[in-house]
C-alpha cells in the first residue's frame, strides 16, 4: 500500500487505541464482555447453540474449519456448533445467500467477512454487525493481532471482527516436472512468462490453468499488480494511479495476452478443477490464492516435488494479501453462543488448528511456525518482509458495489476482448464507485 494509506492506516489504529485505553482505563480487565443489552432470562436458549456462516465446505477449506470446530467443541462442550456453510469458491454464492438472510432480518451468529473495504463498506456501513472492543479488551488481542491488520477491520474506533488468518492472493502455482520437461524456468517477469508460456504452448501443453469467473478476477488483480507494481497499484484504489493512464492500458493489455494461453473450458472448472490441472501436469501454471496449498496437501500431494510456487511474474517481493474474518451479528439469535466461537477463532489454539490445514498463516503474531509446512513457512517469511498490498477479489481494497461494476466490466472483455472498451469501463467504475472524480 502507498505509505499515504499506511499513514493514515497507523493515524486510525492510534486513535483506536487511544479510545480504547480511555473506555478501559487503569483498570483491571473485567471478566468476558457479556452484550450489555442481552436481558437475562435470554441467557439459557441463547449459550447452547451457535450457527457459523461461511464458504468453507471442501478442498481443504472445510477440513480447515472442522480443525477448528474441534477446539470449539473442547472448549464449550455444551454449545450446539452449527456449520451453516455454502457451497462456492470466493464465497460466490454465499455471499448472496447472506445477503437475503440479512434482509430478511435472519442473520446467522456470525459470519465470514473480508477485512477491508468488503466488511467496513458492507456490513459496518449497513449497521448489521456489532462493535467487539469488549472482547479485544478481555481477550489481550490488541497485543498479538498484526498493527496492520486492525485499521482494516475498524472504524471511527471500533473494531469489528475476528481475523483468524491471512492468506495470499498473488501466487503462480507450477508442476515442475511440466517446466523441467520443457526446458522452462520459473519466470519472475511478465516479459519471461510470455516466454515461458511460448515454449508450453509451442509444445503443446496448457500453459496457464484458469476456472470461472472470480478465478478470472483474481488472476486480473494480480496481472495488474504485476504489470503496475505495488505503489501504482495501490494507487489505483486510493485515486493516485490514473485509470486512463498509459500504464493501465499496459497492464491491460497484458492481462489480454495472459488469457491467450489459458484452457478453453474455464467457465466451467471450479477453483479446485483448474489446480487439479497443474496438479495432474495437464497444465504448468495456475494463480490462486494459497487455500490452493491446503487442497494439495488434501490430495496428498508433496510440496516442491508435486507444486512448487512463486509470487505471480512482476510482483516478487509484494505480499497480496486478504484476510477471513469473523463477525457478531447486529440481533444474533445466540449472542453467548457467538462470544465463545470468536473466541475459538480468535484464540492461538484455535488459529493453531486452522491454518496449517487450511493453507494460511495465522492472523496471531504467536503462532508456532513449527506447525506450518515448507510453503506457508515461507509465507510466513515474506508477510513479515514483503510490500504489502490489498485483493480486489477478497474484500480489501474495494467495497462491493465497485468491485461488482469491475467484475461486470471484465464480464464483457471476457466476450469481447475491447481493452480499451474495457478500460473505459473501468475509469467509469472508479467514478462511479470509487474515488475517482
Ligand atoms: C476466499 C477466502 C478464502 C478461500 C477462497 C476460496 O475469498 O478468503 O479463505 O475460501 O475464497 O474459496
Amino acid at each position: 500500500m502507498s505509505k499515504k494509506i499506511w499513514y493514515s492506516l497507523f493515524a486510525v489504529l492510534a486513535l483506536t487505541a487511544l479510545v480504547l485505553t480511555a473506555c478501559g482505563g487503569a483498570a483491571p480487565a473485567e471478566p468476558a464482555a457479556e452484550a450489555p443489552a442481552a436481558p437475562v432470562e435470554e441467557a439459557a436458549p441463547a449459550d447452547t447453540q451457535v450457527e457459523v456462516f461461511s464458504w468453507w465446505t471442501g478442498g481443504g477449506e472445510a477440513a480447515g474449519l472442522e480443525a477448528m470446530i474441534g477446539i470449539f467443541d473442547a472448549e464449550y462442550p455444551d454449545i450446539e456448533f452449527v456449520n451453516a456453510a455454502v457451497a462456492g469458491g470466493a464465497g460466490t454464492n454465499a455471499r448472496a445467500v447472506l445477503a437475503t438472510r440479512l434482509q430478511a432480518g435472519d442473520p446467522p451468529d456470525s459470519w465470514q467477512g473480508h477485512a477491508g473495504q468488503e466488511l467496513i463498506g458492507t456490513y459496518v456501513e449497513g449497521g448489521q454487525i456489532q462493535a467487539l472492543n469488549d472482547l479485544y479488551e478481555a481477550e489481550g488481542w490488541l497485543d498479538v493481532m498484526p498493527e496492520t491488520l486492525i485499521p482494516l477491520i475498524s472504524n471511527e474506533g471500533n473494531i469489528y471482527s475476528v481475523p483468524v488468518n491471512i492468506h495470499r492472493a498473488n501466487v503462480m502455482w507450477y508442476n515442475p516436472t511440466v517446466l523441467e520437461e520443457n526446458g522452462v524456468e520459473v519466470p519472475t517477469t511478465m516479459d519471461e512468462w510470455f516466454a515461458a508460456m511460448d515454449t508450453l504452448q509451442a509444445a503443446g501443453v496448457t500453459p496457464l490453468a484458469l476456472g470461472e469467473q472470480w478465478t478470472q478476477l483474481h488472476l486480473f488483480e494480480t496481472v495488474l499488480l504485476g504489470s503496475l507494481g505495488s505503489e501504482a497499484y495501490d494507487g489505483l484504489w486510493d485515486g493516485s494511479t490514473d485509470w486512463t493512464s498509459a500504464e493501465v492500458t499496459a497492464a491491460l493489455d497484458n492481462f489480454a495476452k495472459v488469457l491467450t494461453y489459458t484452457n478453453s473450458d474455464s467457465a466451467s472448472l471450479s477453483w479446485q478443477d483448474a489446480s487439479q490441472l497443474v496438479i495432474n501436469g495437464d497444465a504448468a501454471f495456475n494463480v490462486m490464492g494459497d487455500w490452493a496449498e491446503g487442497y494439495f496437501r488434501e490430495l496428498g500431494k508433496t510440496p516442491e516435488t508435486d507444486y512448487g510456487w512463486a509470487p505471480v511474474p512482476g510482483s516478487v517481493g509484494v505480499f497480496q494479501f486478504l484476510s477471513d474474518s469473523f463477525t457478531l451479528a447486529v440481533g444474533a439469535p445466540h449472542p453467548e453462543g457467538a462470544e465463545a466461537w470468536l473466541k475459538i477463532a480468535g484464540s492461538k489454539a484455535g488459529q493453531e488448528a486452522f491454518n496449517p490445514i487450511k493453507g494460511s498463516i495465522c492472523a496471531r503474531t504467536d503462532c508456532d511456525p513449527e506447525l506450518f509446512g515448507v510453503y506457508l513457512q515461507s509465507a510466513m517469511a515474506d508477510w513479515g518482509s514483503n510490500t504489502v498490498s490489498g485483493s480486489l477479489t477478497h474484500g480489501v481494497v474495494a467495497n462491493d458495489s465497485w468491485k461488482s461494476e469491475i467484475d461486470t466490466a471484465l464480464g464483457l472483455f471476457l466476450i469481447d476482448q475491447d481493452v480499451e472498451g474495457f478500460q473505459t469501463a473501468l475509469v467509469a467504475a472508479c467514478v462511479s464507485s470509487g474515488p475517482c472524480q
